[in-house]
């Protein structure tokens, strides 16, 4: 039927597309960037973005050549079965799952069946390929410990899955919180099925969970029957003292790994990959593996991800001997200055408001939270890159409800010595003007 409100050419309304295309929180990307884009010249503490001072187009070249050569030499292939393998279309569940594997090995101690990782176009389409196969009914919903990365909530909208938040609290997770919400959800008659954590250096916050915590979130999960997505964006960089994995210490299948090769081997490529090697049983008649049934969404959703795109990371984990953490030394490095510039330059810079200021120390990592006692939040934010010049991420962006308003997330995986001092002098400034 034609609308009467009809003006022009054909036009859709917004209330009849998906919920999630009218939901303020889907926005807060664009926003960001926004900011961003309009402001270039402001410095940023706000990017989650790696370091751009080793990128170099001759490695892509030269990892691509070390995989085809790779394909020959030990996967036994002709010259013309390996130009085939980088340039057609491709298996589903990837073509360097097994590299993935041997790396997990040999950095984490992580030893699953080739056939439990799912090659994927980022972390980010691992976490919807997960939460659309967990998702069968409207009483389905997933926990996040709070605050959380937004690609998590945005995926979860997408498949029109709840996602219930768990406090964080000191620790990087409250585990009594965590048990009250699964029992509040199933008194609600719900179905919690999963919890998502960032065990190491998370996004946004910073904070790592400590050996005793892990062990006893994988005993929670297992009492209350719940599977855990560990997302390890940014492990390799957890520092000096790196705890093992959630996934680890899994000697039940309960974790989920969700992970992404954009902060350690190249964000172009758009490469990620799950670890999914939890058993699914069809009525007790057949056995498969959970990444089996997300390579048939997969399949239907990106068909493979880029072969030339896994070819470039599958040559950079065979240059380095399989370890990232050898691959991202230079990186490590960048990281750890900005880290330690942050830390001696908030002392310095924010001295006269001690009493009312506070930030975080973590590890490693790209991030950390200052928390501040006025509202950081979008109009602050925009007035801090019109009238300071520095740009930072209100943390509220990261809670589902209210919280986060008294925080900011500052980033510092991509700045220079110089920049990080200027930025901190407005940003200084800035708080002074609040406080
Ligand atoms: C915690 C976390 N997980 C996943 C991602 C996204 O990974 P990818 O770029 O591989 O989709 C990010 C990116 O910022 C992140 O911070």
């Amino acid at each position: 039927m034609p609308d009467p409100d009809r003006s022009g050419g054909h036009f859709l309304r917004l209330d009849q597309l998906h919920g999630s295309l009218a939901d303020p929180a889907m926005a807060s990307m664009n926003f960001l960037n926004e900011v961003a884009i309009r402001f270039p010249d402001a410095i940023s503490f706000a990017a989650g973005r790696p370091t751009e001072d080793f990128f170099d187009i001759a490695d892509v070249h030269r990892n691509l050549d070390v995989f085809v050569d790779h394909l020959c030499r030990e996967r036994s292939l002709t010259v013309e079965e390996a130009r085939r393998t980088v340039l057609q279309y491709g298996r589903t569940k990837g073509i360097i799952h097994d590299l993935v594997a041997r790396q997990l090995a040999v950095d984490e101690g992580i030893h699953v069946p080739h056939e439990s990782v799912v090659v994927t176009v980022g972390c980010q389409e691992a976490m919807f390929l997960v939460l659309r196969a967990l998702r069968s009914d409207p009483q389905d919903i997933v926990l996040a410990v709070s605050p959380t990365y937004v690609g998590l909530a945005g995926a979860a909208r997408l498949v029109d899955m709840p996602v219930r938040p768990v406090q964080g609290g000191h620790r990087g997770v409250d585990l009594d919180d965590l048990r009250t919400q699964v029992a509040r959800a199933r008194r609600a008659g719900l179905r919690p099925r999963a919890l998502y954590v960032i065990p190491d250096v998370a996004n946004p916050t910073g904070i790592s969970l400590d050996v005793d915590t892990r062990h006893e979130l994988l005993r929670v999960a297992a009492a209350e029957d719940l599977l855990i997505l560990e997302d390890n964006a940014y492990g390799v960089f957890a520092g000096e003292q790196r705890l093992p994995s959630l996934k680890t210490l899994d000697s039940d299948r309960r974790v989920v790994r969700l992970g992404s090769f954009a902060k350690t081997v190249l964000p172009g490529a758009r490469v990620g990959y799950v670890v999914a090697d939890q058993e699914v049983r069809d009525h007790g008649v057949g056995v498969s593996l959970l990444a089996d049934h997300l390579s048939t969404i997969k399949s239907m959703l990106t068909v493979n991800t880029s072969p030339l795109a896994q070819a470039v990371v599958g040559g950079a984990l065979l240059t380095h001997g399989h370890s990232l953490l050898t691959a991202n030394r230079r990186e490590s490095d960048v990281y750890r200055r900005n880290l330690s510039l942050m830390r001696a330059g908030l002392e310095r810079h924010l001295a006269p408001f001690a009493d009312r200021v506070s930030w975080n120390t973590p590890s490693g990592g790209f991030f950390l939270t200052l928390t501040v006692p006025f509202k950081a939040d979008d109009a602050l934010l925009e007035r801090s890159a019109e009238e300071y010049g520095v740009l930072w991420t209100p943390m509220s962006h990261f809670y589902t409800g209210d919280g986060g308003i008294h925080q900011i997330r500052l980033s510092f995986s991509q700045g220079t010595p110089e920049s990080i001092e200027t930025g901190l002098g407005r940003l200084a400034s800035l708080i002074g003007a609040c406080c």
